[in-house]
């Protein structure tokens, strides 16, 4: 598989994937805003260099929750990955695993907690869609810790489903019922279409598949994930979430510094700043620019992770500048996986090593711990002031 970079690998899952499910990935939400966003906010981080220095060796191990990590990047949560790839969940985990990163599995994903930590028992962790039925998310988090794995996320940023009209659009809907233009275009990818066929079609959502009590097949599951995670979800959740969880907890989607501080007085061990990959609220700020805000106030408190957005090594550069210790991927895998399986996706990881490599011996950086504030030149340096308590 030929792929110089991110681009590549997205117009090679593109080629393969029916346009349902490309959409699917690529899309963002309404208008799309926030998806330009996030990725013209990257643009406007230029890295300063500083030469003279011995970059002939560079480390980019990174120190995470007492681990040691060959990369600074991890795979963020994708939820139905088995419909862009049967077993893309799994593929994706041993990609991860081989690379020595994390990888999160989704609450909605196509493979069971029990499959990841007999796959990646010491690099998977599983991200927590917490459920209307409580007993649901408390028996999720029981499985877990005795599956034995090491970080619990949770998820704070879908309060509700959020406005995908690429999606609606394609007729991409609760129960799966696609449209005939939308089945006669995934004709035109025929191996695609064969793998589906052969695998059984719709993927299960194994996570869920014990709680559902009116039948275990795909659309059935599917509908009663649908149903349980509009669950209103509060500080008191995080609480009882915390208290159950005894290893590390980590919350995915916080944007606003005030979040940041009550996530620190629980006893949060991890923040993820994200919107979701630009897919729940279209007019919310790309994370890299409200880092800098929570760097501030938690940053000494709370491991500081982010996501969305993130296409080059040199991204990953300026997020560890704002305050960062950690990236996350979405789709930049998923795009590896789709197109090429298990090869693809450890070709992402890959090309992010390559890249990251790179960019530390351009900017003079022989280990990550040197980047700082110092590497980094913003272009509106006000905006990154913004949501800072006086
Ligand atoms: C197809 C797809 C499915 C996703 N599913 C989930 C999910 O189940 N849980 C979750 O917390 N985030 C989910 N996300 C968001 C990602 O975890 C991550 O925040 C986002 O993809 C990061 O942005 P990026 O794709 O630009 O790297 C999903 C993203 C995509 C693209």
């Amino acid at each position: 598989m030929q792929a110089l970079n991110y681009d590549d690998l997205r117009r090679m899952a593109k080629r393969r994937l029916p346009k349902v499910a490309f959409d699917f990935i690529e899309g963002g939400v309404e208008d799309e805003v926030g998806l330009a966003r996030n990725y013209s906010a990257f643009d406007k981080a230029s890295l300063v260099p500083k030469y003279l220095v011995d970059v002939s060796t560079r480390d980019q191990t990174a120190q995470l929750f007492g681990r040691t990590y060959s990369h600074p990047f991890g795979i963020a949560p994708t939820g139905g990955s088995g419909f862009f790839r049967p077993g893309a969940d799994l593929m994706l985990a041993q990609a991860a695993r081989d690379a020595n990163v994390p990888f999160i599995m989704s609450g909605a994903s196509t493979a069971s907690i029990e499959d990841l930590a007999r796959t990646a028992p010491d690099h998977g962790w599983y991200q927590l869609y917490a459920a209307r039925d409580k007993k649901i998310s408390e028996d999720m988090i029981r499985r877990a810790k005795d599956a034995g794995l090491s970080t619990l996320v949770l998820t704070v940023d879908v309060p509700v489903h959020s406005n995908r009209e690429r999606n609606r659009r394609n007729g991409y809907s609760r129960p799966l019922n696609l449209p005939l233009k939308t089945k006669l275009e995934a004709l035109l990818h025929p191996a695609w279409i064969a793998e589906y066929v052969r695998t059984g079609g719709q993927p299960l959502l194994p996570n869920w598949a014990p709680y559902a009590s009116n039948g275990k097949d795909a659309e059935t599951v599917a509908s009663l994930v649908a149903a349980q995670t509009t669950a209103p979800l509060t500080w008191d959740d995080v609480k009882r979430f915390r208290d159950l969880w005894p290893r590390k907890f980590v919350l995915k989607g916080i944007m606003h510094p005030d979040d940041a501080r009550r996530c620190a007085a629980l006893g949060v061990d991890g923040i993820m700043v994200s919107n979701h990959g630009a897919r729940q609220l279209d007019r919310a700020p790309s994370p890299i620019e409200v880092l800098p805000a929570i760097n501030e106030a938690v940053g000494d408190k709370v491991t500081l992770m982010l996501d969305s957005g993130v296409r080059r090594g040199a991204d990953i550069m300026a997020a560890f500048c704002l305050g960062a210790k950690f990236v996350f991927v979405g789709r930049w895998t998923l795009y590896g996986v789709a197109a090429g399986g298990l090869p693809g996706a450890k070709q992402a990881l890959d090309i992010m090593r390559n890249e990251v490599d790179l960019s530390m011996g351009q900017m003079g950086v022989p280990n990550l711990q040197t980047l700082g504030a110092d590497y980094l030149m913003w272009d509106r340096p006000e905006d990154l002031q913004r949501n800072r308590r006086p």
